[in-house]
């Protein structure tokens, strides 16, 4: 009876294990045998990756060749880390790496190391630096996403003189991160006073909120707008300036049109948010990626550009970005089917939904 309870036991840890692969960030495999494809993401505290891109991306994979297998791993924004686990998809038989990388020009190492095993390599929303062995580049008109930001802050900004506005970027370790800014700087410099800007290491939220602090702390609450590049450094802002005591919230920027940020701008808390479609994205990396797994040729039809690393002109599929404000909430993410009015409007928010016109 011991016997049997202690192989139950065994059993269930086995199983637990088995099961529990994908959430730590060990790498993990779903579908059938066949071909092996990797996808190798960067961290998940940003909603979009396990929510969207993940299972997007797996699902168009099993539906384009049933038989081929996912390889899965996110890295959390460890750099080495990720370098592991694109070792560890290698040694596993991996025919193609589809890597978002951690860090644009530590991921060349991992380029390489897949190239001198003749495994494609599809560099994911963010660029590979400065390596001829990447083959394809997915992903948005990053510096559109930074004038898009810029823009719609000089918008919120409209009959204020001289107004000063506090930035808080990406993670420099990212390229996106540099094209944003880089978009956000062409629009607003000249026509605002940029009084404090932080580059924010691993996009980190908690980051974000000390920057955001002491930016209050250094200009006496005096700020009229708030560049953030991204939902999860906005978010962090805003919530800094709530506890600060920041009355009105000036307008603040965004990217990702997370769940919770579409609900702050409902409620007035945050002004704009880029919505970029990750369906398309995502499905147009699977493309590639079973086409390249299968040996067959990518059409030359999906590729509508170069984008240079530094190294070669990558193939590149760039999407376009979208501004979304309150006024738009329903022509864009909800019309899109990104976001269903009931995972919006929950009796939170059910009021702020039906002033938009979102019922
Ligand atoms: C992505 C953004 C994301 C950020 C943090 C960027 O490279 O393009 O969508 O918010 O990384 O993960």
């Amino acid at each position: 009876m011991a016997g049997l309870r202690t192989l139950l036991a065994l059993l269930v840890v086995a199983v637990v294990a088995v099961a529990g692969c994908g959430n730590t960030g060990g790498g993990s495999s779903s579908g059938g045998g066949g071909k092996k494809i990797a996808l190798l993401l960067p961290e998940s505290k940003t909603a979009r990756y396990e929510a969207k891109d993940r299972p997007l991306f797996q699902d168009k994979v099993k539906a384009l060749c049933s038989d081929c297998q996912v390889l899965y791993s996110n890295a959390n924004q460890d750099s080495a880390a990720q370098q592991s686990q694109a070792e560890a998809a290698l040694t596993n038989g991996a025919a193609v790496l589809v890597l978002d990388a951690v860090d644009g020009a530590a991921a060349a190492g991992i380029a390489q190391k897949a190239k001198a095993q003749n495994v494609p390599v599809i560099s994911y929303d963010r660029l590979i630096l400065n390596s001829a062995a990447v083959n394809y580049y997915i992903s948005f008109d990053n510096v559109a996403v930074g004038k898009l930001q810029g823009t719609a802050l000089l918008q919120a900004l409209t009959g204020k003189t001289s107004p000063s506005i506090v930035m808080i970027n990406g993670d420099p370790a990212d390229n996106n991160a540099k094209l944003f800014k880089q978009g956000a700087h062409s629009v607003l410099d000249g026509k605002v006073t940029v009084a404090k800007e932080y580059d924010t290491p691993n996009w980190s939220g908690d980051q974000a909120q000390n920057e955001m602090q002491q930016a209050l702390t250094a200009l006496a609450n005096k700020v009229d707008g708030v560049y953030a590049a991204n939902d999860t450094t906005g978010g962090a802002a805003i919530a800094a300036m709530k506890s600060a005591g920041v009355r009105p919230l000036p307008p603040t920027t965004g990217q990702d049109a997370d769940l919770a940020a579409i609900q702050r701008i409902l409620i007035g808390e945050q002004y704009m948010t880029v919505y970029k479609a990750i369906k398309p994205e995502a499905e147009g990396a699977a493309e590639l990626a079973v086409d390249l797994a299968l040996g067959k040729q990518v059409p030359s039809s999906m590729v509508n550009g170069k984008t240079n690393n530094g190294a070669a002109d990558v193939p590149s599929i760039l999407l376009t970005p979208q501004t979304v404000t309150k006024s738009t909430i329903g022509t864009t993410v909800i019309q899109d089917g990104y976001w269903t009015k009931e995972q919006l409007c929950t009796s939170q928010y059910a009021d702020a939904c039906k002033t938009a016109g979102i019922t």
